[in-house]
């Protein structure tokens, strides 16, 4: 709370070294298991996840989905051995979610492959109970759920519901939505639903063909009119994602959606007071008022960091009440300032309110520019730009620190930043130098800002900021003037780079995922593969100590992250372990054997060995500690 001292926390535990092995390292004193992988069972009937990935689209809506990011754990009566996981399902990789005929030869796509990957998208919630010994899933729990991108009947609420711009020959009343997709980061709210956040959503859209006019909005977003690539190819077999057909539809698409996992009925919601974007994850907190707040990245380069705060005031007594504070309010977006001095990673901010009567850069009210709050809404980022909200470098995962209220945002990297090019769509904006927040061109490293609001007050129309860390490479780099080298906190122990998951823990411990370059070479020596942190911010201020504490599989990213809430156990989530792309270390290879040849993880950690012939698959891994204590401390 305000004005109350807080509490120092601590971690004892011995850092862990980098590491560009095919596997899971976590600190001495440490054990972990594997759950919850791609293809597992949600119900009594599922189907066995086949090795060769020849599941068909029917299977696949009765198994766990694939690329898990954000999820939460909610307790059932509070219970740190019995709740709900809840996850969400970013994509897929097409190397190895399909069998390799039809990876490697396109003549074998067909609709099913279509509906197998759209119901490996979205979220799942899963019923888990601690048996003693191990994690296990609840298959005959009438919570699971499979919420994915085919399936599942939703609806947009807020001021852009039923809009015109979000209305299609399918849903004419432009409210009723089935799917979602690009489920990155998530967040939670204080009465206990689940927030997932729709991130990359234009990538799905697309067309076969021909002369198909794109707008400024189109392009201001990302939506292609070519066909879509292979990781997607959705409108080949549905045409509500092709563009041509459906020009409307991608614009339900990239909302923050409220899902009750306690409520097997229930649908799910489209959030579109929070605007539209390409959401990462969302962090909520209370005003001094007790309205909500909630704070939102959008992850694309040179794009902002904006809060939403409600109408209406939280009410702990009345859970019922709270389920609509979420459709009314006001969205911000953030400008930053270098402040008193440039150069010296701190500075000034303000929220700037993306309302009709707010005034432009040009003068005009927003109001001239779009005709009512839904059409600004569903045009988030003209709205921004329009205001002069300060472009970042690929705002990822926003925490608020659980005692200080202090908000910290990873910024994961930006190869544009200093780059003078245009930003498409934009009418001629061009991704910007550098600044006190994203100091350094072509960021290759990311970097770490926090603020604190005016007052303490997450309602607060301004507020001072500074760099927690600058991730960067002191064997590499000598010479400061760049600060690619890094912050002081940054040392040949705990290289790492492009931060991206972000969380605290109850004592205010900050975990720290990434999502980066994994070629230990050049740039990144001594980096290791993808990997999560857990930092001290209040050890000394601007300084605080940052220390490894796992290391993830080869080709994976570390994201998502919940405890049971005795915080003696850690979820972590290994996104596509395998993914290598045109990666220096890839293995030399025929594309049917190489996702095998990259990573066969985790099939060393499987139990069964069930025949998933070293295919690589996305897991949540629990960690624990072997004494029983919480984890980090
Ligand atoms: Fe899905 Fe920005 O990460
Ligand atoms: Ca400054
Ligand atoms: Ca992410
Ligand atoms: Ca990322």
């Amino acid at each position: 709370a305000a004005g109350s001292a807080a509490p120092v926390s601590a971690m004892s535990f011995k850092a862990v070294a980098a590491s560009t092995d095919d596997k899971i390292v976590v600190p001495e004193g440490y054990r972990y298991a594997v759950i919850n992988r791609w293809g597992d069972p949600l119900f009594t009937d599922s189907p066995k996840w086949k090795g060769d990935a020849t599941d068909d689209a029917a299977a696949q809506a009765r198994q766990m989905g694939d690329n898990h990011d954000g999820m939460h754990y909610f307790p059932i009566n509070g219970s740190s051995t019995e709740g709900l996981m809840v996850t969400n399902h970013e994509y897929i990789n097409p190397a190895y979610f399909f069998p390799a005929n039809v990876r490697v030869a396109g003549e074998n796509w067909n609709e099913d492959w279509v509906k197998k990957s759209q119901r490996a998208q979205g979220v799942s919630v899963k019923h888990i109970r601690h048996d003693g010994k191990d994690w296990k899933t609840v298959l005959d729990s009438n919570y699971n759920r499979s919420i994915n991108a085919l399936d599942a009947e939703m609806v947009l609420t807020g001021p852009a519901a039923g809009h015109a711009l979000l209305k299609t020959n399918a849903d004419p009343s432009g409210t009723v939505v089935f799917g979602t997709f690009g489920n990155c980061g998530n967040g939670y709210t204080l009465w206990d639903t689940y927030l997932t956040c729709e991130e990359n959503v234009t990538d799905y859209f697309g067309t076969e063909k021909e002369g198909v006019q794109s707008s400024t909005l189109m392009q201001r977003y990302g939506v292609a009119t070519k066909a879509s690539n292979d990781s997607y190819r959705w409108e080949t077999h549905d045409k509500r994602f092709d563009v041509a057909e459906e020009p409307n539809e991608w614009m339900r698409h990239g909302w923050i959606v409220e899902i009750d996992p306690f409520d097997p009925e229930s649908k799910p919601r489209k959030l579109t007071a929070l605007g539209h974007f390409k959401h990462e994850n969302a962090a909520m907190t209370l005003a001094a008022d007790k309205r909500v707040v909630v704070y939102m990245g959008d992850d694309q380069r040179s794009e902002y960091i904006y809060k939403f705060v409600s109408d209406d005031k939280f009410d702990p007594a009345n859970k019922a009440a709270n389920r609509t504070l979420l459709d009314k309010g006001t969205l911000y977006v953030a400008r930053f300032t270098d402040g008193e001095q440039a150069g010296d990673l701190k500075g000034k901010g303000e929220w700037i309110a993306l309302t009709l009567d707010t005034v432009g850069l040009n003068g005009k009210k927003l109001g001239e520019l779009f005709t009512d709050q839904g059409e600004l809404l569903v045009k988030t980022r003209l709205a921004a730009d329009a205001v002069g909200a300060t472009p970042m470098d690929r705002p990822e995962w926003i925490a608020v620190h659980p005692h200080t209220q202090e908000v910290y945002v990873t910024l994961t990297n930006n190869s544009d930043r200093g780059s003078d090019k245009e930003r498409k769509g934009t009418n001629g904006l061009k991704h910007p130098g550098i600044d006190d927040a994203n100091p350094r061109a072509k960021n290759p490293y990311g970097q770490i800002v926090r603020w604190n609001e005016s007052g303490k007050d997450a309602a607060a129309s301004e507020f001072d900021w500074d760099v927690f860390v600058l991730a960067g490479n002191p064997d590499v780099h000598k010479e400061p003037a760049n600060l690619m080298a890094g912050t002081p906190n940054i040392s040949a122990q705990n290289l790492f780079n492009s931060p991206d998951g972000l969380a605290f823990d109850k004592d205010g411990r900050l975990w720290i995922q990434t999502d980066g370059n994994f070629s230990d070479a050049g740039n990144f020596a001594g980096n290791g593969n993808n990997q999560m942190l857990v930092a001290i911010p209040e050890t000394e201020a601007g300084k605080g100590e940052i220390r490894r504490f796992l290391v993830g599989p080869s080709g994976c990213e570390i994201t998502g992250i919940t405890w049971t809430p005795d915080y003696k156990a850690v979820f972590v989530n290994v996104q596509h372990p395998g993914e290598y792309g045109k990666h220096p270390r890839a293995p030399k290879v025929t594309p049917q054997e190489a996702p095998m040849a990259f990573s066969k993880w985790p099939m060393d950690d499987n139990e069964d060995k069930e025949g998933s012939g070293g295919r690589p698959r996305s897991a949540t891994v629990v960690v624990w500690r072997e004494d029983g204590g919480v984890v980090g401390a």
